[in-house]
């Protein structure tokens, strides 16, 4: 990652409106600038400092290429021309730094929509596993099972099951050579937060030790008809459980798809 810091010092003359002015203007035209991964516009505190700079623009990039980008953004130029006519200083600093592991973990996962039929070492499994296992559940209810699928013949027939649900012909499981399915304990108030955890931990594991993953959906209906409740049974599974997920697991076969967040999800009360 790469951070970039530019303080300014301002002029004088209407300088609260002018510091004003300039949040507005980062806000409308940098802020929407897609490969910005932090954006952060910063006032002095303490503003009777006469050596201290009035404003700061902290912004982290994935590369210096991305910077390179910002710089001759025509969106930064613009807001250059304005800074540049109310500034009587600047100083800025770029520097590399590593991003916190889990936070760059959290970043980089993405759901994997194509894998590579190379079954994942079971040391793998276990590990996205125990993560599961450690994921919180409302009230320590622990509601949510794991029921960890590598035979090919069951992965076929609940793909089969789970496409005829959607009324699709393709495998929804993309051809994963592993389903890591969640089930949860109906009894429990909190079963669908807790088994949903479940899976988040999961998919965030897999990332963390480099294997793609992704939420297929329908194992409720899966898991509520004849069919599904006989396979638990065969597998030893009693009990009054609802299907939740299926984290399929395995090596992605090309590079999974970065989808954008939607903006305006955010709401700050402070
Ligand atoms: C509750 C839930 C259900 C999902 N069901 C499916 C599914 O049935 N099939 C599928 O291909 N992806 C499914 N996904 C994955 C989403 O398509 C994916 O998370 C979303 O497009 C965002 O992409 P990302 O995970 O790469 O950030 C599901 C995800 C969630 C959280």
């Amino acid at each position: 990652m790469v951070r970039h810091i530019c303080m300014f010092k301002m002029k004088e003359e209407n300088k609260e409106a002018n510091i004003a002015r300039a949040i507005e203007l980062a806000n409308e035209l940098l802020k929407p600038i897609e490969y910005i991964r932090r954006f952060e516009v910063v006032v002095n505190s303490e503003k009777d400092k006469p050596t201290n700079y009035e404003l700061s623009l902290i912004f982290d990039y994935a590369s210096s290429e991305d910077l390179e980008k910002y710089r001759v953004h025509p969106n930064h130029v613009k807001f250059g021309d304005f800074i540049k006519s109310v500034r009587e200083d600047r100083a800025c600093i770029d520097y590399e730094f590593e991003e916190n592991e889990t936070m760059q973990v959290l970043l980089n996962r993405k759901s994997t929509k194509n894998f590579k039929p190379d079954p994942v070492p079971e040391y793998i499994i276990d590990k996205i596993i125990e993560a599961g296992l450690w994921a919180p559940s409302g009230m320590n209810r622990q509601a949510g099972i794991i029921v960890a699928i590598t035979d090919k013949a069951l992965i076929e027939r609940l793909s089969k099951m789970n496409a005829d649900i959607m009324g699709a012909k393709m495998d929804p499981f993309y051809n994963a050579p592993c389903v890591l399915l969640v089930l949860a304990k109906k009894e429990v108030r909190t079963y669908v937060y807790d088994g949903s955890l479940v899976m988040g931990n999961m998919m965030t594991a897999a990332e963390a030790l480099g294997v793609g993953s992704c939420w297929i959906h329908r194992a409720k209906e899966e898991f509520e008809s004849e069919e599904g409740k006989q396979i638990l049974k065969e597998i030893g599974i009693e009990g009054n459980y609802e299907g939740i997920g299926h984290c399929v697991v395995g090596f992605p076969a090309s590079l999974p798809e970065s989808k954008q967040r939607i903006e305006g999800r955010v709401f700050k009360v402070k």
